[in-house]
């Protein structure tokens, strides 16, 4: 059930990304999950096995829609037919919110296939802010954008990465998804202080966290979403509960998808470093 925090913030607690691999034990054991995070490219065909799941698992749990494709910083116009069809999943889904990412997946109609970050300046948060506008007033709500994992800077960058994030959100008026571990990942690979970029976004913009493993590789990690999430990324989640207070969290498994067991066991993990740092916080 959906449950509201004190900042008037929609809590659904404690969720996982959708799989595939696990529609039959989902349906089967209807697992202890308060909510699913669903991808949403992978649901806009028009029929067969990933809806006939969709449906059924939304008749259970709470749904959020999750997208890759949006490439809200490219300087391409925004592409109206993915909107379209964004709008019709919306409508069968009737999710709780929609996210994409902020960054750009590709330009003059080539994709790239990953999540590009953008050069951090205020020429990129006008052109972005304007662009989540558009969007919003298609879907008719506010959209949560994601911090992505990068392996590049800019040189032209006049801003920190956080204040970039904060900028485009005020302008736009959109809402954030924070990725704990991303957050981690560039901090790693940029040498910045994963705590200053927690300290420096606005708590009330904040709705969702993502969870997730990642490769390190001695010089650099990459977002691989293929392993359990490490002790440094606890610890950066629990800095982030101490921070935002209650907010919607779920963990990101791509790759190498173990049993579903195994994801309620790390899921179990972050329940139980929420519950004291919120209980103390209510008090
Ligand atoms: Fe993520």
């Amino acid at each position: 059930m959906t449950q509201t925090s004190r900042t008037s913030r929609p809590y659904l607690g404690f969720g996982l990304g959708l799989r595939a691999d696990h529609y039959d034990a989902i349906l089967g054991e209807r697992p202890a999950v308060d909510w699913f995070e669903i991808i949403s490219e992978n649901y806009m065909v028009r029929g067969g096995k990933p809806l006939h799941y969709l449906d059924r698992i939304g008749a259970l749990y709470p749904l959020v829609m999750h997208g890759v494709s949006l490439s809200i910083g490219s300087s391409d116009p925004l592409n109206q037919g993915y909107l379209r069809e964004l709008k019709v999943l919306a409508e069968r889904v009737q999710p709780r919110w929609i996210s994409d990412h902020l960054c750009w997946t590709g330009v003059a109609g080539k994709n790239l296939h990953d999540l590009m970050p953008l050069p951090y300046t205020e020429e990129a948060v006008q052109h972005v802010a304007a662009r989540v506008r558009q969007v919003q007033d298609h879907l008719g709500r506010q959209i949560l954008l994601e911090n992505v994992s990068s392996y590049v800077t800019y040189t032209q960058s006049a801003m920190s990465e956080w204040e970039f994030l904060t900028a485009v959100c005020d302008a736009a008026d959109c809402l954030i998804l924070l990725d704990v571990n991303n957050i981690y990942v560039s901090s790693y690979n940029h040498e910045f202080d994963p705590r200053e970029y927690l300290h420096g976004v606005p708590k009330e913009r904040v709705r969702q966290f993502h969870l997730a493993g990642h490769t390190n590789n001695g010089n650099i990690i990459v977002d691989t979403h293929d392993h359990p999430i490490i002790g440094g990324v606890w610890q950066l989640y629990a800095e982030a509960v101490r921070i935002f207070g209650p907010v919607s969290t779920m963990i990101e498994r791509d790759a190498n998808i173990p049993p579903l067991a195994e994801l309620l066991d790390e899921l179990e993990r972050a329940r139980q470093i929420a519950a004291p740092i919120l209980a103390e916080a209510a008090a």
